[in-house]
């Protein structure tokens, strides 16, 4: 499938172009869950013109820059995440004009924009797959074991639940770390490395800002395809290396991709970037990513995973900072994507550690990214009936990481953090799509419904209604991105961690101290300065501070 531009014209410029100290070092990115952003023609499904139409409303909100979750054509077996044609947008989400349309809209705006890639493997339905021999070179095809090669090539479990191997009608055996209608490319071969740089190179030229890399930790596995002889293989992910996630290998991919995005910025003024969604046992083997000739980010999900208590906090942030300063990165920050449960449900169905949660992340150095739907304090939903269910690993029977981090299998996930509260490990409840107005579904989502059903309880949490409450959850968001905006050196700058009682975390950055009350009742302590913003009503009498249970307080200082 080829789609063409009705006005093709030079690709626009993102604002500040040129390198720089790097845009990205303290960036606020809002992840566009494209199906589930606003829907523009009433098939219930979000679609780019959607997206575009809401961007005011991003810009308005303070952040710097969009990711837009894939929008290819794809025969949807994973939401998008398996793409027959990278070049192509999916009639379910417009055309590439409507692509170009949003990445100037978003220029305009002074937003930029961030797209994914998927390397590590195609749908089923893409032309090298469909070719017998093109697909024998491209892709991870191997002899079964067993007298007549009835068994999979080696023990490696999907992702998604199930053998990673399926059998094709002539015998043989092809990889395939998710879904079967995703199978894993071959990175020994030089065309697949071509390729995706072409396809780089082509969106580089429709103007984004960079690319947001899917599985960035898993194209290249061990030589030899080794056994791993231990079962419930998705609990080990980011636990330790695997033989096909994070080996050392994957790094020269990406070391040849930073000097495809450095060459491709130096020669348009532009900065372009590169962000891994790699998973990696430790802090420390995270950073390899971020090396300064590797990606420019990569999520920290050890942040994400870590439980609501000041020490488990403290530890991953120093973790965190020390391991990425060693390389002179600045950690990324994550609470919520399309693979976890909502961190409003997932901290204990708490609204209110929620929002001290987000309130730190935003005062931590670095850069912040934010989901979809969580300036509303969204919770997961919970409550889908079996029949609207879509994620592909309610059906397999495995586990519920789409990120193929650690999983978000209450049961059985490492620590059980990602994976709290949710209805019962799988990804649609994060995907509900957003309630932008009104009292009814699907608010203001689209002129049509909604392809997940909304909770008729959500019209007190739409755009709409929060707009303009100071209390609300979405002003708490605006006034934070405000602030980190006019305070010079809140994103990536010092940070020094100060004196504080049992259960409270306080540091030191900028023109700011931060307390962080991670108890569920009010702590005392001598009032750092006065408080400029708050996730909770702090109050100060007599030179005390009073820290409501389960806050974050911003003082000036
Ligand atoms: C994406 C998931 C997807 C998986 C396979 C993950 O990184 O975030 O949504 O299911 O990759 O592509």
């Amino acid at each position: 499938m080829t789609q063409e531009l009705t006005s093709p014209s030079p690709a626009p410029q993102a604002p500040g172009t040129g390198r720089g100290p790097g845009w990205w070092r303290d960036a606020v990115i809002y992840q566009v869950y494209v199906r589930s952003f606003a829907d523009s023609d009433g098939d219930g499904i979000g679609d780019l013109r959607g997206a575009r139409e809401r961007l005011p409303y991003l810009k308005d909100l303070g952040v710097d820059a969009v990711w837009l979750t894939p929008f290819y054509a794809s025969p949807q077996a994973d939401g998008g995440y398996d793409v027959a044609d990278y070049r192509a947008v999916d009639p379910l989400f417009g055309t590439l004009q409507d692509a170009d349309d949003l990445i100037r809209t978003a220029h305009d705006l002074g937003l930029r924009v961030i797209v994914d890639i998927v390397p590590n493997h195609t749908s089923d339905r893409h032309p090298w797959f469909q070719d017998p021999e093109l697909s024998r070179q491209r892709y991870l095809f191997r002899p079964g074991k067993g007298e007549s090669g009835e068994l999979p090539p080696n023990d490696w479990e999907s992702v998604f639940g199930g053998p990673a191997w399926t059998r094709t009608d002539r015998g043989d055996w092809y990889l395939h770390l998710f879904a079967p209608e995703q199978p894993d490319l071959n990175w020994d071969n030089p065309e697949v490395h071509t390729e995706f740089e072409a396809i780089m190179r082509f969106w580089l030229d429709l103007g984004v800002d960079g690319f947001r890399v899917d599985v960035a930790h898993g194209m290249i596995k061990a030589p030899g395809l080794p056994d791993i002889g231990h079962g419930a293989q998705a609990q080990l992910i980011g636990a330790q290396v695997l033989p096909f996630f994070d080996q050392d290998g994957v790094h020269a991919i990406h070391r040849a991709w930073r000097r495809l995005l450095d060459g491709y910025g130096d020669a348009h003024g532009r900065q372009v970037i590169g962000v891994a969604e790699a998973w990696a046992p430790t802090a420390e083997r995270l950073a390899l990513y971020v090396r300064p000739d590797e990606l420019h980010q990569a999520f920290n999900f050890q942040f994400l995973n870590a439980p609501w208590q000041s020490d488990a906090l403290r530890s991953v942030i120093d973790a965190s900072l020390a391991a990425t300063a060693s390389v002179g990165a600045p950690t990324t920050w994550v609470l919520s994507n399309h693979d976890v449960v909502r961190h409003t449900t997932r901290l204990g169905g708490s609204l209110a550690r929620a929002r001290a949660a987000t309130l730190l992340m935003l005062a931590l150095p670095g850069s912040a990214y934010l989901y979809q739907g969580e300036e509303l304090g969204l919770p997961e939903v919970t409550d889908l009936p079996d029949e609207v269910r879509q994620d592909p690993a309610f059906f397999r029977g495995g586990r519920a990481t789409g990120a193929a981090g650690p999983g978000t299998d209450t049961e059985s996930a490492p620590d059980g953090v990602a994976a709290a509260g949710g209805q019962d490990g799988f990804r649609d409840g994060c995907r509900v799509p957003l309630p932008w107005s009104g009292a009814l579904p699907p608010y203001g989502f689209g002129p049509g419904g909604s392809w997940l059903p909304q909770p008729a309880d959500w019209g007190g949490l739409t755009v709409a209604a929060q707009t303009g409450d100071p209390a609300s959850t979405l002003e708490l968001y605006r006034a934070a991105l405000d602030l980190r905006r006019r305070l010079p050196g809140l994103g990536d700058g010092p940070m020094t961690w100060a004196p504080a009682p049992d259960g409270v975390l306080a540091f030191t950055r900028p023109g700011l101290l931060c307390t962080v009350n991670t108890l569920g009742h009010d702590v005392g302590l001598p009032a750092p300065g006065t408080p400029l913003l708050s996730s909770a009503p702090v109050t100060v009498d007599d030179a005390t501070g009073r820290l409501p249970g389960d806050s974050c307080t911003w003082w000036a200082i």
